[in-house]
Parts: C-alpha cells; structure tokens; sequence
C-alpha cells in the first residue's frame, strides 16, 4: 500500500466498544432483489458474498420495518420474525471476511408507493395533496405514530437475531423520518409538530427507541442514523442547515454509534452548506466540516457522496471519520483490496459488459438504464 492511504487502513472504536479496523463503508443501495415476502434471495446474498471485503461496514439497502410499506420493487422487509432465517443467511454471507454487516431500516412514509399499490393506503405526518404523488395519502393518528416507534425496535430485534452488527436509521432522503422533520411535509400542530422541537420528536423517539433495544440486547450492536442535512426545493423550505445542527446536536447526545450523511450534489462530500450559504450568505465551510464541528467527537460521522477515486476516498477523512462508497462498490468489488495491495491501475469502474460478473440484478442495470446511459461509470448519485 503507498504510505499515503495508511489513515484509510487505521482503527475507529465506536461508542459502543467494537473496534474497526478500517475507515470504509459501503453504502446502503437498493438492488431490486427481494423475494416476493421482502426476505432476501440467492441473488442479494450473492450480490453481497462479491462486496464482503469492501469496508468494514457494509450497508443493506434501505429495508422496511413494517408491511406493505415499500417505496421500491422487490425491496428487503424485516417486518415480521419469520424472515429472520433468510436474513440470517444474508448476515453470515455479508459478514464472512469479519466485515460489519449493517442493516438499514427504513418507513417510506408518503413514498411508499409499492405498498399502497398492495393496500390503497400511504402515511405521512400530514394529509397533504403532494404534486409528485399520483396517490393520497392519509396523515398518521398518534397510536399510529407510536406503532411505527415500536415497529423500528421491533425490527432492531430481529436484525439482532439475524446475526447482523448493526442498524443505520434511514432518516434521510425524504422518507418518513425527515418528512417529520420537514415543515413543508409536517404541518401537524400535536406533539409531532409545529415548532422545531415538536418536529424532532419522532426521529428522535425512533433513535431512541432503537438504541434502547439494541443495548439491551446486544450492548455491541452498532447503531448508526443517516440524515440528509437541508431539504430546500426552490421556494419550499423544509429544513436548512441550521435546523440539522440542531437535530444534530440532539442525536449527538444519544450515544449512537455514527451519524451518516446523505447529500445530492457532484461532489457531495465536499459540499459547502451552499443553499444555506445563498439564503444566508453567512456559511462558507463544507457541510460536513460544520457537521463533524457540531457532534465534536460524541459518534463518528460518516461521509459519502461521489467519491470515486482512491483520493477522494482518502480526502473523505478530512470531512468525517468513516468514507462511504456507493456506485464505487457496485463497480468494483474489489476497489478496497486494491488501495491496500498497491494495484490502483486495476481499479475499473466501467461496468459494461461486466453486469452479470459483478452479481447486478436485472432490475437494478434496468432502472438504471432508463434513466441514463450506465456506461462507462454505472451511477447517478440519487
Ligand atoms: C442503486 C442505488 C440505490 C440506492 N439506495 C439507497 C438506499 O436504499 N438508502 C440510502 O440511504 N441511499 C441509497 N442510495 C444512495 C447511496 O447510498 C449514496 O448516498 C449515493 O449513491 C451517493 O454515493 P456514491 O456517489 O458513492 O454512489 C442509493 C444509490 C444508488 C446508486
């Protein structure tokens, strides 16, 4: 390995003892894989034996936490204790070479378009007439609000039987969690809404709920929470920077174990807290830099965002504690072993013609495929 990507290949201790023995992660990404009950298949395990030395953790794609709340096709549900089997085979293989495998648990909320395609029925903190839904949906009732709490601690639990290391709460790409926190989505005037505060409440409740089963059942599990850190579409405001820090601090206080970032730009992880910077003119610093600032060491963060090189991988440290890859990994499998052994010239993330050999599902080169030409690079950053 050249000397200078020795810090990618050095020990992290997470709040909660487990030691990792290198900085990179791959990202969570749906695969369009599942089986019709939402449990794994051969072709998620498989997909996952080729990627089980890629970092130390490795991130399921987002996995609903209850029925029939799916936002994509064949998408992974840990919604009952009957799929803890199959999920148990995914853990050993993702876990083989003594890498980390993570589950992300996820409530699509309005998104969930699979699901009311299968109950005619979609949740969300407010009823509100969405312009990019071609459905209705319906605002929760507090015991309804309270049942999802559950239902994350639930599948935390069955995530721990399965023999995973850990959960990461998806709160971030406006699925349920940052729907609570938007207030262009939660317009509610209860204790789950209104004022900042009350708009808190149930990303941190799920936080809290989760960690409360996990260090109960298994002190070591690690439990790790992604957020997209401004929702600002145009004239609609649902939450700047400053709100996240806020948030942020909060989730700092829980004791998890890493906080994950999600951010959609061309070099995300770099990305200064720009809208925020055009609405206020008061924030130069990259988003992540004013990120890893305010949780000042209290869980590692985890960066990720359009890395693609060796560089940049390494450059992610600057920004966070933990680098993770996503379309790198769909590409190439092997990108970590290559850094450590020195073989940069073999990194090769044109994937054409390689489709079938790097385990990606059909369904997966086919979304992606409508959407722009995959070669040479697979990958849009969504
Ligand atoms: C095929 C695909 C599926 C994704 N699915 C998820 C997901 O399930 N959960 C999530 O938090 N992010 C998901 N993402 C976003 C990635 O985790 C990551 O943030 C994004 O791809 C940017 O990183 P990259 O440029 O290294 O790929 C997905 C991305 C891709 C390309």
């Amino acid at each position: 390995m050249q000397t200078k990507y020795q810090p990618l290949f050095t020990d992290l201790r997470l709040n909660n003892g487990v030691v990792l023995h290198n900085r990179i992660a791959m990202c969570p990404m749906l695969i369009f894989a599942a089986q019709a009950d939402g449990t794994p298949s051969a072709q998620d395990c498989a997909y996952f034996q080729l990627r089980n030395e890629f970092g130390q953790l490795l991130i399921t794609g987002a996995t609903t936490i209850a029925p029939h709340i799916q936002c994509a096709q064949q998408q992974m549900s840990l919604d009952t204790d009957a799929a803890i089997p199959a999920f148990r085979q995914l853990a050993t293989v993702m876990q083989a070479q003594g890498n980390k495998g993570i589950v992300q648990l996820q409530h699509p909320g309005r998104q969930a378009s699979i699901g009311y395609a299968q109950s005619h029925q979609a949740y969300a903190p407010t009823a509100l007439d969405f312009p990019f839904l071609d459905y209705p949906v319906q605002g929760l009732t507090n015991s309804q609000i309270e049942q999802i709490i559950q239902a994350f601690g639930q599948a935390t639990a069955r995530a721990i039987a399965a023999g995973f290391s850990g959960v990461e709460i998806h709160g971030a790409n406006h699925y349920l969690l940052q729907q609570f926190f938007s207030q262009y989505s939660n317009r509610r005037t209860d204790a789950w809404g209104g004022s900042l505060t009350k708009r808190m409440a149930f990303p941190l409740a799920v936080a809290q709920e989760v960690l409360r089963v996990a260090r109960q059942l298994k002190p070591d599990f690690i439990v790790g929470y992604r957020l997209s850190p401004e929702e600002i579409h145009g004239a609609n405001i649902g939450y700047t920077i400053d709100e996240s820090l806020q948030l942020i601090e909060h989730l700092a206080q829980l004791d998890l174990d890493y906080l994950h970032t999600s951010i959609y730009s061309s070099a995300t992880f770099r990305v200064p807290a720009y809208k925020a910077f055009a609405l206020r003119g008061n924030r130069t610093k990259p988003m992540n830099a004013l990120i890893h600032d305010q949780i000042a060491g209290r869980s590692a963060l985890m960066v990720s965002g359009s890395i693609r090189t060796p560089a940049a991988t390494l450059d992610g440290l600057n920004y966070g504690d933990l680098v993770a890859l996503g379309v790198v990994a769909l590409s190439d499998p092997r990108f970590t072993n290559k850094i450590r052994t020195d073989h940069l010239d073999q990194i090769n993330l044109n994937v054409h013609g390689r489709e079938r050999d790097l385990q990606l599902p059909p369904a997966l080169i086919q979304k992606y495929r409508a959407k722009a030409p995959l070669p040479p690079v697979l990958g849009l950053s969504e």
